[in-house]
């Protein structure tokens, strides 16, 4: 049982697709940027922290964010999908010597063009009660501002989303993502998939990759 490493700008699919294989292949999603949305949200002393860091389109601190995966994961007996984390080599190293130990793992790297990344950032929308990720052109709600998944009508647009801090989530990235692909792929454990398909093509070449 491999421990799955998703890669990836940010509006390349990754959550979209964690959503998806949990409901078909049943893995334990496993989100940093959820789980600092949810301390923003109590407002907790974390939350209050890490604010205007991630409004800002920023990284927050390695250390925070290592200690926020490790309560939130037992590997005991389950397959995680790690979710945006990690972020640069750091992280990556920290991954697999503080968290996997000598679990087998895969990264997967969702690859594609960075132009079509603006575009889908500020039409996303995210249902506050359940989660459930849309698109306003690619995946609208069937009824405008209404969850399909569970009905709610607190369909949110995140506060980095905007245009200025999808830029500087983009250039950050740019930034720190080749470190973290080269280390995988030293290790031998890379897979790439082509994310700038449409949402079902990409998920049929994931689970071929994952064998699920
Ligand atoms: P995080 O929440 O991880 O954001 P991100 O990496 O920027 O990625 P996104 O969630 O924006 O994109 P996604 O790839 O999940 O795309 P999605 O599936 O939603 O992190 C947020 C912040 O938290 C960071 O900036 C940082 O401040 C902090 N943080 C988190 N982790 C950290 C860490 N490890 N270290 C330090 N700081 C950390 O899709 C996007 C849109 O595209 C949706 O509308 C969707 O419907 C649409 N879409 C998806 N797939 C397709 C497709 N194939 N075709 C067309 N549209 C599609
Ligand atoms: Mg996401």
């Amino acid at each position: 049982m491999k421990q799955v490493i998703f890669l990836g700008a940010p509006g390349s699919g990754k959550g979209t697709q964690a959503k998806l294989l949990v409901a078909d292949c049943g893995f334990n999603h496993l989100s940093t940027g959820d789980l600092l949305r949810a301390e923003v949200a109590k407002e907790s002393e974390l939350g209050l922290k890490v604010k205007n860091i991630m409004e800002n389109g920023e990284l927050v601190g390695d250390d925070i964010v290592l200690e926020l995966l490790k309560i939130n994961c037992d590997l005991t007996g389950s397959q995680y999908l790690f979710d945006g984390f990690p972020r640069n080599l750091a992280q990556a190293k920290a991954l697999d010597e503080l968290v996997l130990g000598g679990t087998e793992s895969v990264a997967v790297y969702l690859d594609l063009d960075l132009d079509v990344l603006l575009e889908r950032l500020v039409n996303r929308r995210t249902c506050g009660d359940c989660g459930a990720i849309y698109n306003l052109v690619h995946s609208a709600p069937k009824v405008a501002g209404t969850c399909d998944k569970c009905g709610g009508s607190n369909l949110l647009h995140r506060d980095d989303d905007k245009a200025l801090a999808v830029s500087k989530r983009l250039a950050v990235f740019k930034n720190t993502i080749t470190p973290v692909l080269e280390y995988y792929e030293q290790k031998g454990n890379l897979r790439r998939i082509d994310a700038s398909q449409n949402m079902d093509q990409v998920l049929v070449q994931m689970k071929e990759t994952l064998g699920c």
